[in-house]
């Protein structure tokens, strides 16, 4: 399980398929982004189908606070329970600690806080995200790990990433020990570690060749666009890919913009996730060749062409910029759901052409024209 095969290279750039117990994974991808197993818009399984997803992400402490990965486990695991049967990917439960929950206390053996629901109090340290993950049969596990600020001291991040060393070798025996029991859903589930290390190159470095050594189904680097610039971001990639294992797939948590995607793909970087597109199309910004569109604008009013023109969405295919104007106005759902389908396809859309440009070998006109094009004009 967890076979890698690498397809065709362009300089670091990667086109390669991940085979999962949950079907094959075409890489690059974008990961769809379903926090609390659903993703936000209103959006079902038989959309997902319609706009191309491959991976859904949900969140491990999202779903241990609601509805309990006990309850998603009585009920059959996660591809049951949201009726999706390709592959799901879940974090770790960490980086939502650090982001959502308050009166946070990080300790050796984890993290103490309090739910951001009803404030209850909750502990959860490598062993117990684990728990929760295997409970929730994804097709992949990520570590427990800290996500230190992006402004923290040298000191800290050092004591920190040392700490996410010792949590992933947890991580790593808790899973093999879930893996055999009788009662486990997905016994075949995989484990991604996760780099990190801030802004700094030589702690990113060294934490990439510890983790390198301990023979997990892909690799993570996480603790980007958390704060820092993009041209940080590109460099802290340029430093650290390198050292991660070539042969297993290579995660960029939480990016990005169609500009870092682009820039991450370059760089060797497999699979991303990222809010934008769902958050963006509800708010009625939508991705387009020619910039990004801001629906409630008045110059849209009267509009009575898609949202692009040749776009194949379920969107673009029957309704008018005009139209889903006046939804977003009167905050009518479908004019959210139009948007976020048209962002998550555009999405989908473009990791398939770099897809095709990798096999071609044609990646970095693509990357060139399609940079051209997303800022050329915007409102
Ligand atoms: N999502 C975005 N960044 C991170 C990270 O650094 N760690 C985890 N677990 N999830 C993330
Ligand atoms: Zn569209």
């Amino acid at each position: 399980m967890g076979k890698y095969r690498i397809l065709k290279t362009e300089g670091r750039a990667k086109r390669a398929e991940f085979e999962t117990v949950h079907g094959t994974i075409q890489t690059p991808v974008f990961m769809n982004v379903g926090t609390a197993a659903a993703i936000k818009g209103a959006v079902a399984t038989e959309d997902l189908e319609r706009i191309g997803t491959q991976v859904e992400l949900s969140n491990t402490y999202h779903l241990h606070v609601r509805p309990g990965d006990e309850v998603v486990k009585k009920l059959g695991g996660l591809h049951k329970f949201m009726v999706w049967d390709k592959p799901i990917l879940t974090d770790s439960g960490g980086f939502q600690v650090f982001s959502l929950a308050t009166l946070r206390k990080i300790k050796e053996e984890g993290v103490y806080f309090n739910s951001h629901v009803d404030g209850r109090k909750i502990f959860m340290g490598p062993e117990e995200s684990m728990q929760i993950q295997s409970n929730l049969a994804s097709t992949i596990a990520m570590a427990f790990d800290e996500c230190p600020s992006s402004v923290a001291d040298r000191t800290y991040v050092q004591n920190s990433v040392d700490r996410t060393t010792r949590w992933l070798a947890r991580c790593k025996m808790k899973m093999a020990e879930l893996n055999q029991r009788e009662d486990t859903i997905n016994r075949s589930q995989m484990l991604f570690g996760i780099n990190q290390g801030a802004i700094y190159p030589d702690i990113r470095i060294c934490h990439a060749k510890q983790i390198s050594e301990m023979e997990l189904d892909g690799y993570a680097v996480g603790g980007l666009a958390v704060g820092e610039t993009h041209e940080e971001m590109y460099y802290i990639l340029e430093e650290t890919v390198p050292f991660l294992p070539q042969d297993k797939p290579t995660y960029l948590m939480g990016v990005g913009t169609p500009a870092n995607i682009l820039e991450g793909v370059e760089r060797g970087v497999d699979f991303f996730d990222c809010v934008y597109p769902s958050r963006n199309g509800r708010h009625g910004h939508v991705y387009t060749n020619h910039g990004r569109l801001n629906l409630l604008n008045a110059r849209y009013e009267l509009d009575d062409r898609p949202i692009e023109d040749g776009c194949g969405c379920p969107a673009c295919r029957r309704y008018s910029r005009a139209y889903i104007r006046h939804l977003l106005k009167a905050k009518e759902m479908l004019g959210m759901r139009l948007c976020v389908l048209h962002n998550l396809y555009f999405y989908n859309t473009m990791m398939a052409e770099i897809r095709a440009a990798l096999d071609e070998g044609r990646f970095a006109s693509y990357k060139k024209a399609k940079l051209e094009g997303l800022i050329s004009e915007s409102g």
